[in-house]
């Protein structure tokens, strides 16, 4: 079985009000165009209290703070590249 990215973006509302709204559609039009939805892990997650710091996403497990769309689909290449 092929490995998994596994993403998670925060939906609590200070992250998804400051830049997790385009994140998340950047992600998702992302992983369609270039068919990566079943090599990735997407998911979305709750307020996990570090708001100071968002907007937030979990790729692999490690957390990154302010994060915009585009650092966002860097990271996930990343990811991608060292289980490939
Ligand atoms: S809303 Fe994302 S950490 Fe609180």
């Amino acid at each position: 079985m092929q490995q998994k990215v596994e993403v998670q973006i925060c939906l609590g509302s200070s992250c998804f009000s400051r830049g997790n709204r385009e994140t998340l559609e950047s992600i998702k039009k992302h992983l369609k165009e270039n068919n990566l939805e079943e090599k990735v892990s997407f998911k979305g997650k709750l307020c996990s209290n570090t708001c100071s710091s968002g907007p937030t996403i979990t790729v692999n497990g490690i957390v990154f703070k302010e994060v915009r769309p585009n650092t966002a689909i860097t990271l996930i290449e990343n990811a991608l590249k060292q289980i490939q």
